[in-house]
């Protein structure tokens, strides 16, 4: 454990916010609601961080310009008065600082159009049938079996399994993309140590070059994928700027379209994020429809019916990203407390999908609930790209584990990843 964790683990013991105690990544409702009680900001000082934990609160700093996934685009390090990362994380940096989740305005926009054609609702709409259709494989080799891990066998092969379908890497290779992601997402808990750091430098190379010579191939023999509809575009136009770690001012951008390190950083952002919150989704909401059997047997009785409303209640419920953070570009003020320009918020997404003053009965799992603005997708520009897709695949596991598995019950008691930012199951074991 570092310093920082150290000194964590000891605040902790002060407050009901504990990200490090198991307790509360079980269930970290009863602290937000004792937070959100307490007030609407509150300095937490083992990460530096001011949390927000009330629904209009997150919602309007989601929207509001003077805050940033990142400050490089206007401020230096030292103007900003923050560190620079140490050299060694450099190869995470280049990474991550490039893809359109940690850029904001212009990169943002440039790279977020390109992307954003290949996700339309229209356009996902055409993968339904064959989301439904591996949907309804899995699970048919789940119930041969009598059972088994759900995360393993569905909730983590089906959106992989598209994701890298979208983006065409050949399914030999598959198999590196849930360690590479995992690895470099132990990144965005809070207090990251050396040897999650050094985790993630290690897949962020490995996983940079597997993308380069995939793109390299692609662009010799273009196919009807995501990767070459991106190289099709980064190829139309001229360089403007070196290409250079965004942290150092470099970017490697072209006029209106993508360098190539925005390219990798795009592919690798997608295929994270494209998997890893719904199989997160799909677990917390098993977990939760097994631990609520009233609303599991109204939702057998009437799928039809009650399928869309559920799966954005199951995203609602225990949302699979329970913390985001903005960097804050100029002087704010919440509730009357004044946040200085160079702080960091952490918005707490899992509170404010339990507030009572945006939901009715919060703590109640209601899976017919129609007056449901949760935030578990984000808002504002960061809005996730991939929703319409995440929706799709949710419906399509949780309709075919109905359909095919009526009998569908815990084998055991489900086991939980000690992650808090990033939240889910490690295991489910069911039996059909
Ligand atoms: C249940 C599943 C999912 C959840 C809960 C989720 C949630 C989120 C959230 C909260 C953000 C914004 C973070 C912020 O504001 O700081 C986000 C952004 C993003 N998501 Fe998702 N996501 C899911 C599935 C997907 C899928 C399937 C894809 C892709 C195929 C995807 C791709 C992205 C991308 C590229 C961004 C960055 C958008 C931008 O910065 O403009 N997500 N997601």
């Amino acid at each position: 454990m570092d310093a920082r964790a150290a000194r964590a683990a000891r605040a902790a013991l002060d407050g009901p916010f504990d990200p490090w105690s198991p307790a509360f990544v079980a269930d970290p409702y009863p602290a937000y609601a004792a937070l959100r009680a307490a007030g609407r900001v509150h300095y937490y000082e083992p990460s530096d961080q001011y949390l927000i934990p009330h629904h209009a609160d997150v919602a309007a700093l989601l929207r509001d310009r003077r805050l940033g996934r990142t400050y490089l685009h206007r401020y230096s390090h030292e103007e900003f008065g923050r560190p620079a990362p140490p050299p060694e994380h450099e190869p995470f940096h280049v990474l991550n600082d490039n893809g359109m989740l940690d850029l904001e305005a212009p990169a943002h926009t440039r790279i977020r159009r390109l992307v954003a054609k290949a996700f339309t609702p229209r356009t996902v709409e055409r993968l339904r049938p064959y989301v439904e259709g591996l949907a309804d494989e899995l699970v048919r080799g789940l119930v041969a079996d009598g059972g088994g891990d759900l995360v393993a066998r569905v909730a983590e092969p089906l959106p992989v399994a598209v994701i890298a379908e979208m983006l065409g890497i050949p399914e030999a290779d598959r198999g590196s993309l849930r360690p590479w992601s995992a690895d470099i997402c132990g990144m965005y808990e809070l207090n990251p140590g050396e040897e999650t750091a050094a985790r993630a430098v290690r897949a962020s190379v490995e996983f940079s070059a597997y993308l380069r010579e995939l793109i390299a191939a692609r662009r010799k023999e273009p196919g009807e994928d995501l990767i070459s509809a991106l190289i099709a575009a980064y190829d139309e136009n001229e360089e403007v700027r070196p290409e250079g770690p965004l942290w150092k001012g470099g970017g490697g951008r072209r006029a209106g379209r993508l360098s190539e390190q925005e390219m990798i950083s795009t592919c690798v952002l997608l295929l994270n994020a494209g998997h890893e919150a719904t199989v997160n989704s799909t677990a917390n909401g098993w977990n939760a429809l097994f631990s609520h059997p009233e609303q599991l047997a109204a939702l057998r009785a009437e799928p039809e019916r009650l399928l869309p409303t559920a799966v954005e209640e199951l995203l609602r419920f225990d949302t699979p990203l329970q913390l985001f953070e903005r960097w804050v570009l100029d002087d704010i003020e919440v509730g009357g407390a004044r946040i200085p320009r160079g702080s960091e918020v952490a918005l707490l997404f899992g509170s404010a999908n339990r507030d009572p003053a945006a939901f009715a009965a919060p703590d109640t799992l209601d899976l017919a609930r129609a007056d449901n603005p949760h935030i578990s997708f984000s808002a504002g520009i960061h809005y996730c790209i991939g929703a319409p897709l995440a929706r799709i695949e949710l419906a399509a596991s949780l309709g075919a584990l109905l359909r095919r598995a009526p009998d569908l019950r815990l084998a055991a008691e489900p086991t939980r990843k000690q992650n808090f930012v990033i939240r889910g199951l490690g295991e489910l074991l069911v039996e059909c």
